[in-house]
């Protein structure tokens, strides 16, 4: 172990610039948790942030949402998407704003992770749509973190973010294998430490959490489950397709992802343009 479990904590409290949300991100929560929040006063908050609006105007209007004609307010983006989507689609521009200082470390390359995260989001929006298990649009926020923990690491413990990284080089392991050997705690836990920081909902903070184990009995937060396999689909899709008993865990308790797997060669290929129109638009905004 590079480090105890009790010095790691104490670091991880330490970390002078944590990254941070935008102030307008708690704003909007508190609004949309209020019944009598109207259109317009959410649209006065938002458009405090002027850069925020313009993003999100874009993003409306990009190929990852694909309307027909082109919408041009706030207001007509809120109507057509509702709230939560464009509650959402702020949360997913903010995260990847929060990382933007983050640079590249011998290989492990900060636009590769945010394909990979991306990736994780379009496949988990598509798997809590098919599924009915959780909330699409937040299953794509909760995609868009899953390893988030690698990049809070790189950024505030490059000491050890560099050893591990040596690790998964040198011994051919998985980032968290190398982890696993070498600190008490691994990313799953520290991305979950940031979004409690960050107070986001915790179907997400556990989604975080359990991305590698989800707690199959946990039928009350299905989004860990949708996370772990759309990770896990990712993951293998450079190999043969992923078929469910490669997967380690015992998948048949879960009948609506059993089937899911079982039909994934239908659904999963046409996915890849989803996955390249949010690429291009992340991208070009960050
Ligand atoms: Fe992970
Ligand atoms: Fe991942």
């Amino acid at each position: 172990m590079l480090i105890d479990f009790k010095t790691f904590y104490s670091r991880l409290d330490n970390i002078r610039h944590l990254p941070t949300l935008p102030t307008i991100v708690s704003e909007v929560n508190g609004l949309l948790q209020d019944s009598d929040t109207t259109l317009e006063i959410l649209c006065r908050t938002i458009e405090k942030d002027q850069a925020i609006v313009s993003k999100l105007l874009s993003l409306v209007n990009s190929a990852f949402y694909g309307f027909q004609s082109k919408v041009d307010s706030l207001s007509n983006a809120l109507v057509l998407l509702g709230f939560n989507t464009i509650r959402n689609a702020i949360l997913s521009l903010s995260i990847i704003e929060s990382f933007s200082d983050v640079k590249d470390l011998e290989g492990f390359e900060i636009a590769d992770f945010w394909h990979h995260s991306l990736e994780v989001a379009v496949i988990s929006r598509k798997i809590a749509e098919h599924a009915k298990a959780a909330l699409p649009d937040s299953s794509f926020v909760a995609g868009l973190l899953h390893d988030t923990g690698k990049v809070l690491m790189l950024a505030s413990f490059q000491d050890l973010f560099r050893q591990i990284w040596q690790s998964v080089r040198r011994d051919n392991l998985t980032f968290l294998e190398a982890e696993k050997r070498l600190l008490p705690v691994q990313h799953p836990m520290i991305g979950a430490y940031l979004a409690k920081k960050w107070q986001l909902p915790s179907d997400l903070i556990q989604a975080v959490k359990y991305h590698h184990a989800p707690q199959l009995k946990s039928e009350e937060n299905k989004m860990q489950m949708v996370i772990y396999l759309a990770d896990r689909i990712v993951n293998s899709s450079s190999e043969t397709q992923v078929v469910a008993d490669q997967l380690d865990l015992d998948i048949d308790t879960v009948p609506w992802a059993a089937a899911l797997m079982d039909s994934l060669a239908e659904w999963y290929p046409p996915l890849q343009a989803e996955v390249e129109s949010a690429c291009a638009f992340f991208f070009a905004n960050n």
